[in-house]
């Protein structure tokens, strides 16, 4: 108990503090207002920083180019990691990426993004000329990357990638309560542990749970169980929190992502960038209270024994890891 309240009758410390009177009811609605217009005031910044910053209103930065072009390579190799991609798929997209990757040579030059890119189009022509999607993905073996993920840390991070290929079977019992338990370790602001986990197991609710998500197709139909991470947002009490939800929900995201990897569980990570009108629609028609926010959707499922993933090259950690410089 804090020193001040030593000594205070118990019944006096809990109705006190919160019994209205006329004064502090005004006071109450003065403190609401001042905070409803700096919340409003925070969120504008916040929207104008984003359509500052991002590629929302302004396509030409050399960065934002370089973004589209990994997002259109990402569409290739995702492809080909599917477990049973259309026949001849990826022209135009591959049409795409070549002047994409044409405007970036001439902004930025042949950097780390263009060579990728050219591997992307290479494995592309690859394809053109009938090699099959297996073979211009990453191979894997479920008793290898298994063994992997219970070593050491490194080991763990290493082997976890993006799972598209499930052998459709309901995941093993205990295994979605353990990777939670460990999800729950997480750390999060004063420890206000806001993150939720909403899993949908049977095959109807699997589909409604996926029904409002763009980019789980041709997959997550054969995933064991789809998880939902939220956050509960009445954990948070200040305008500088608002974007709190985000990062506690994500570090619990991300261990629990490791967890299911550890119980040699494949996984993918499935975006929630959605309008606000989907958002509601897609709680209300599984039942989640509206205001939690939703951090992602989660395919999770049992692993065949051999499968493959997609290339997913990362930048190297010259561009990653960078010395804040003090200048007089
Ligand atoms: C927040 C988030 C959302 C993602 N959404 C999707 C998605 O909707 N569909 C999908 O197939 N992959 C999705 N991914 C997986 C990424 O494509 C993948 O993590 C990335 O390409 C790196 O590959 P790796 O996970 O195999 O290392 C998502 C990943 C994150 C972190």
């Amino acid at each position: 108990m804090p020193a001040a309240l030593v000594g205070t009758p118990v019944a006096a410390v809990q109705q006190g503090d919160f019994r209205v009177t006329p004064v502090n009811g005004l006071h109450q609605q003065a403190r609401r207002l001042r905070r409803s217009l700096q919340l409003l005031l925070a969120s504008l910044q916040d929207a104008w920083s984003f359509a500052r910053g991002s590629g929302l209103l302004n396509d030409a930065p050399p960065a934002v180019r370089a973004a589209h072009a990994l997002k259109t390579m990402h569409r290739l190799e995702k492809g080909w990691a599917l477990p049973d991609p259309r026949a001849g798929f990826g022209q135009a997209t591959a049409q795409l990426l070549s002047r994409q990757l044409s405007e970036h040579e001439q902004s930025s030059g042949a950097d780390w993004v263009w060579l990728q890119g050219q591997a992307t189009l290479q494995r592309y022509r690859a394809y053109a000329n009938g090699a099959s999607p297996a073979q211009l993905s990453e191979p894997m073996q479920a008793r290898a990357v298994q063994h992997n993920a219970r070593q050491d840390f490194a080991s763990l991070v290493r082997s976890r990638r993006s799972v598209r290929q499930f052998t459709g079977d309901p995941l093993p019992a205990g295994c979605l309560e353990r990777a939670a338990e460990l999800a729950a370790q997480s750390p999060s602001v004063c420890n206000r542990s806001g993150a939720r986990l909403w899993v949908a197991t049977t095959p109807e609710m699997r589909a409604r749970a996926l029904q409002w998500q763009d980019g789980h197709q041709g997959f997550a139909d054969r995933a064991g169980a789809i998880a939902v991470i939220t956050v509960d947002p009445s954990v948070f009490h200040a305008v500088g929190e608002r974007h709190q939800a985000w990062i506690d929900g994500g570090l619990f995201a991300m261990t629990l992502v490791h967890a299911l990897h550890h119980e040699g569980l494949g996984c993918c990570c499935l975006n929630w960038s959605v309008t606000p009108q989907v958002d509601r629609a897609f709680k209300r028609s599984i039942g989640l209270p509206p205001f939690e926010s939703v951090v992602m959707l989660l395919a999770i499922g049992v692993l065949p024994a051999h499968y493959t993933v997609a290339h997913s090259p990362r930048r190297p950690l010259s561009e990653v890891l960078r010395t804040l410089e003090c200048y007089p």
